[in-house]
């Protein structure tokens, strides 16, 4: 098989950068391990930036996020027993973010690109990259018949994720990895009830954290912080509801509760690669970089590195010239440190950590009084809340 760009990987990274090529005449073929069921249906995060939802409203995926995403123009902060709203729409100027869930923007993206006739080869094995440093970089894999394939391209996209092939392809000492672990993680449940709240909660409570989020008028996605090494049967529903309501309390409070029908551990990390190319092969999305989940920022770095890699790519195909691509990874990596500064300081603003005196709590709350009373300390969290423009 022959493309221009050949993209490993059918997550948001993947399939996004086809859906940008194919919008500038330039063709692709998506493989991905896993099934297109897999891919539809894996719970994910579910908070967009407004330059996510532009991008997507501007490209024709726009419609069901129009109809079905839930806009907010603020979020709560919880701590000592209060609430505190952190007004982002008239922090920012205007912007705001969408509720919609990460899997539904995949679909969206699937029906997308197959409506257009796009190539994507779900349920693949056995991946490999080959002469990135060459003209024509090869994709080997098996598909889904088990039929040995080649794909001939100009250039390799690498989205295929944290654990995926295309990082290990750019040798050791070209690649630089940065990594935090963080020592607790996310339980994360789905629960058939109707909203507690207008808006997302983040609660910092002595037990630890806990976030109240959405995902329809009848379906409640909630988390709170756990041992990293949690088995998500090992709590009852009685439990789970115990804890969230005691993390959440204060000022009359009360989640609404209702089946939980999911659970599952979010694993808590920052990670960065550097570089994010070698030769004809780009990194995208968290194949080159992993956020903690507070503030929800790893679906919309993947979103901004497409962004910039496709305009390159376009660019490069227009003019001749790989004056952008060259650009590529010190563009996206100024955003992607900046959301890794974000996400590790909202995570250690609300989180519970073993080792943290009296001292650590106490300027932990003197932190969330600043960001709470002070425009500026607001207006700081608020734009990065909702993200600056892409690019
Ligand atoms: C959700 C996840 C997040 O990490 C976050 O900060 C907000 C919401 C969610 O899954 O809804």
């Amino acid at each position: 098989m022959r493309t221009q760009v050949g993209i490993v990987g059918a997550g948001p990274a993947g399939l996004l950068l086809s859906h940008l090529l194919h919008l500038a005449g330039i063709s692709s073929i998506v493989i991905d391990t896993r099934s297109r069921e897999a891919i539809e249906t894996t719970i994910r995060a579910g908070v967009l930036e407004q330059g996510t939802v532009d991008l997507m409203v501007e490209t024709g995926l726009g419609n069901r996020l129009k109809r079905e995403g839930f806009n907010h123009q603020g979020f709560e902060l919880r701590f000592g027993g209060k609430g505190h709203r952190i007004n982002v729409q008239a922090l920012t100027g205007g912007r705001i973010i969408t509720v919609y869930a990460q899997h539904e923007v995949l679909k969206d993206l699937i029906h997308a690109r197959l409506a257009a006739g796009a190539d994507i080869r779900f349920g693949v094995s056995q991946t490999s990259v080959h002469g990135i440093t060459d003209e024509h970089p090869l994709i080997h894999f098996i598909d889904e018949c088990g039929q040995p394939q080649q794909i001939r391209c100009d250039y390799i996209a690498g989205c295929d994720g944290f654990f995926g092939v295309c990082r290990q392809a750019i040798p050791e000492p070209i690649r630089e990895e940065y990594f935090r672990v963080y020592p607790f993680g996310w339980f994360g449940i789905l629960c058939n009830a109707p909203a507690s709240s207008n808006e997302l909660i983040y609660a910092r409570h002595e037990l630890g954290f806990a976030l109240i989020s959405t995902r329809s008028a009848q379906v409640q996605r909630m988390y709170f912080q756990c041992d990293p090494d949690q088995r998500p049967d090992a709590w009852s529903d009685d439990r789970i509801w115990a804890e969230l309501q005691t993390r959440t309390a204060g000022d009359g409070f009360m989640l609404k509760e209702g089946p939980i029908f999911q659970k599952n551990v979010v694993a808590m990390r920052s990670f960065v690669c550097e570089t994010m190319r070698h030769g004809r092969l780009f990194l995208a999305g968290d194949a080159a970089h992993i956020v903690p989940p507070t503030g929800a920022k790893g679906l919309n770095l993947a979103v901004n590195d497409i962004f910039i890699l496709a305009r390159a790519l376009a660019s490069s195909y227009a003019t001749d010239s790989t004056e952008l691509l060259d650009l590529y990874p010190a563009t996206a990596l100024r955003r992607i440190w900046r959301a890794q500064h974000f996400s590790w300081w909202m995570t250690t603003l609300l989180h519970r950590f073993e080792d943290a005196t009296p001292f650590d709590r106490k300027r932990q709350l003197a932190e969330l009084e600043l960001v709470t009373h002070s425009i500026s300390a607001a207006t700081t969290l608020a734009e990065n809340y909702a993200g600056t423009p892409l690019g």
